[in-house]
């Protein structure tokens, strides 16, 4: 393209770019979104090259497989994220919002890889290095080689690099970061995509690891997110409940690893710890003797964790009821209570109907099916849930519970925290061995498990 020095209008939230201001970006579909940028760098698109090494083909059979080669931190709820470490050359984008603890997560991590690894550089262009020392003070934190950059400009953070050839690069955050080579202001689409693309480059050219962090604005969108998202390797978010001390990081995206595993923190005095009991947390302050209140066996990756499902169902004021859910989908919830209606002959459509997920945790696996039915008939008929009883298994249209993956590891989970009763599909029995600390109910459809249950 010849466009030299052209102004252009680009959607603040995808990246969309058009040559008039436009209300509404037609490739996202948000609002007032559209700002003005100028064109492209001046200096010709060709400059970020230069970090490139000259490619040629390369036969197939001779490429060398280093997939498995990670770099281990130590901080096992990180690492596990990763898929069992970092890998060198990856470029990991950790995103959330303001004050959830992303500078403390990476403090730490760059604490254990400089004294694991080498050089670290952490740059920051959000705090000054003494506010950065602070922080690791109170993190008690002592590594030789952590150095600290309070530097915005990508040119001259990039000559610091040359400078140390440290063997990890954190970079926070990036919405600080721009380079002089784009007139766009820093945090506008341009020049984030523009700086996360310059740090992929030196990323696999240096083959060090680079972790960009990214704040999340009040729409749940990282400025320019899309047009990141699909840049980097990995995408991490850092989430969590302000009034709550856990923090949940959670992999969006990952082309080393899968993407549902789940690292659970808390938030102490001294930095995060890790929580290797999610169960305990999410089970400790369930009310007993309540209505509505469902204890789930389910699965995140391949760690099994115990949460309790709230339902409350209440006649609704005006007509139709509400149906609202937190930590689980609403369409979810819906098909549900329609099946609930039509085959166990509840009359709920003028009821609003809550469903929460405590904890502030999400979870999309369909095992919890089970669960949302019995906190939602628990609720409806006003009579509780055994405390020492636990559910799951998916449910279908006709009400019939189908089996889940995992069953032994879900069973073996709820035996442990001291459940007495599992009430689970009836199809994942066959094979499995009993456990004689747990009363196993196979279930074939949600009238069988609404016996067993009340
Ligand atoms: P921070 O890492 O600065 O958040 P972010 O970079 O995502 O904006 O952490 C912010 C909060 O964490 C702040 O409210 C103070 C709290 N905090 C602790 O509770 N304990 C600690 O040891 C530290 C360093 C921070
Ligand atoms: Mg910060």
């Amino acid at each position: 393209m010849p466009a030299k020095d052209r102004t252009i209008y680009a959607c603040q939230n995808c990246g969309h770019q058009a040559r008039k201001w436009l209300g509404k970006c037609p490739d996202c579909g948000e609002w007032n979104t559209f700002a003005e940028e100028r064109a492209r760098p001046k200096e010709g698109a060709g400059a970020s090259r230069t970090q490139l090494r000259a490619s040629r083909p390369v036969l197939f059979s001779e490429i060398e497989a280093q997939s498995d080669h990670r770099e281990v931190t130590g901080i096992e709820e990180f690492d596990r994220v990763l898929g069992g470490g970092i890998v060198p050359g990856s470029l990991v984008l950790v995103g959330g919002d303001p004050g959830i603890g992303k500078s403390t997560l990476l403090a730490q991590v760059s604490d254990r890889l400089a004294s694991l690894y080498g050089k670290v550089l952490y740059v920051s262009g959000e705090e000054s290095e003494r506010q950065i020392k602070l922080r690791g003070e109170r993190l008690k934190l002592n590594p030789d080689g952590l150095y600290l950059l309070a530097e915005t400009s990508l040119e001259r953070i990039f000559d610091e690099i040359d400078r140390l050839a440290p063997q990890a690069i954190i970079i926070d955050s990036i919405q600080t970061v721009f380079s002089e080579k784009i007139e766009s202001a820093p945090g506008s689409v341009s020049q984030v995509r523009e700086v996360a693309g310059r740090f992929l480059m030196l990323a696999k050219g240096l083959t060090v690891p680079v972790f960009l962090i990214g704040h999340v604005t009040k729409e749940g969108t990282i400025a320019g997110p899309k047009a990141l998202e699909h840049i980097v390797d990995t995408v991490l978010y850092f989430e969590g409940e302000r009034h709550h001390h856990h923090r949940i990081l959670r992999a969006a995206k990952n082309r080393f690893g899968a993407v549902n595993e789940l690292g659970i923190f808390e938030m102490t005095g001294a930095g995060l710890v890790g929580v290797p009991n999610p169960s305990e947390i999410f089970l400790s302050e369930r009310p007993v003797g309540a209505s509505g209140s469902a204890v789930i066996a389910a699965m995140e990756g391949t760690r099994p964790m115990l949460v309790e499902m709230q339902a409350l169902v209440n006649s609704a004021k005006f007509g139709a009821g509400r149906r609202t859910t937190q930590g689980v989908e609403l369409n979810r919830v819906a098909l549900l209570v329609a099946m609930l209606e039509k085959r166990i002959g509840f009359h709920l459509s003028g009821d609003d109907i809550f469903v929460n997920l405590v904890g502030g945790i999400t979870l999309d696996e369909p095992a919890v099916d089970l669960g949302i039915v019995a906190a939602i008939t628990s609720s409806f008929r006003n009579i509780p849930i055994d405390a020492r009883t636990i559910v799951f298994g998916e449910v279908g249209l006709a009400g019939e519970v189908r089996a889940s993956s995992h069953a032994a590891i879900r069973l073996r989970e709820a035996a442990r925290m001291g459940f007495r009763r599992i009430v689970m599909p009836q199809n994942n029995l066959s094979g499995m061995e009993p456990d004689d600390r747990l009363e196993i109910i196979g279930v074939r459809s949600v009238v069988d498990a609404l016996d067993a249950l009340f």
